[in-house]
């Protein structure tokens, strides 16, 4: 299956990744953790990356393109992924259904979580990543709803999108997940 995941910082895209990779067996393709990754490393495009980071804005399309076509053309994700954090603009998603039509591929669905801002606030709180900071918190936030909302619409129109309430425990919103995942499998998505 190939299925995207997209929700406001905080939202829970990682912790659910987590459990759907034991589910459905393809790789978790996180674009914050392979930046995170190459900014550790020192490479050229963690260099360039950094910045944009460190200020809680989003990287250029261009640079995070090119390493997530390098990632899908490894063997693991022939049989499908999971993509967290990407596409995060419309480029982003035309690039990549254009990527995939070529290869007579396409996205199966796209899970959106939602959940209110103050309850994102409360889970950044509580964690010490180092975007983190309540200030580079908020200009996330507001690069998720100027750039990445828009993709909802985008994959609405495409009849792909499942919208699941993302407040609860883990568990109980893993539950709402897999019942979208076995939407998808049925090839019915809706909203
Ligand atoms: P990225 O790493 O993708 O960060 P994000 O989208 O801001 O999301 P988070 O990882 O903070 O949250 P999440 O939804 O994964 O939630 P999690 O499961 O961790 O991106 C980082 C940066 O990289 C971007 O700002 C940008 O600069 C760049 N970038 C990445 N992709 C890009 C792209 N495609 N284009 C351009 N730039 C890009 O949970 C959050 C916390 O809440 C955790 O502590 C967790 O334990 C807790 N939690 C989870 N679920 C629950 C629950 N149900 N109840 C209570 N707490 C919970
Ligand atoms: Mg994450």
């Amino acid at each position: 299956m190939r299925i995207i995941l997209i929700g406001p910082p905080g939202a829970g895209k990682g912790t659910q990744c987590q459990r759907l990779v034991e589910l459905l067996r393809v790789p978790h393709l996180s674009t914050g953790e392979m930046l995170r990754a190459a900014v550790r490393a020192g490479t050229p495009e963690g260099l360039e990356a950094s910045w944009s980071m460190e200020q809680g804005q989003l990287v250029p399309d261009s640079l995070i393109v090119g390493m997530v076509i390098r990632r899908l053309e490894a063997g693991d994700c022939r049989a499908g992924f999971l993509l967290d954090g990407f596409p995060r603009t419309l480029p982003q998603a035309e690039i990549l259904d254009d990527l995939l039509e070529r290869r007579a591929m396409s996205v199966d669905g796209v899970i959106e979580l939602a959940v209110p801002r103050d309850e994102l606030v409360r889970r950044m709180l509580a964690r010490k990543r180092a975007d983190d900071d309540p200030a580079i918190f908020s200009r996330r936030i507001a690069s998720f709803e100027e750039q990445t909302a828009p993709l909802l619409e985008y994959y609405g129109r495409q009849g792909k999108l499942a919208c699941i309430d993302g407040l609860g425990t883990a568990d109980d919103i893993f539950s709402r997940v897999k019942s979208a995942t076995q939407r998808f499998e049925r090839g019915f998505t809706g909203r």
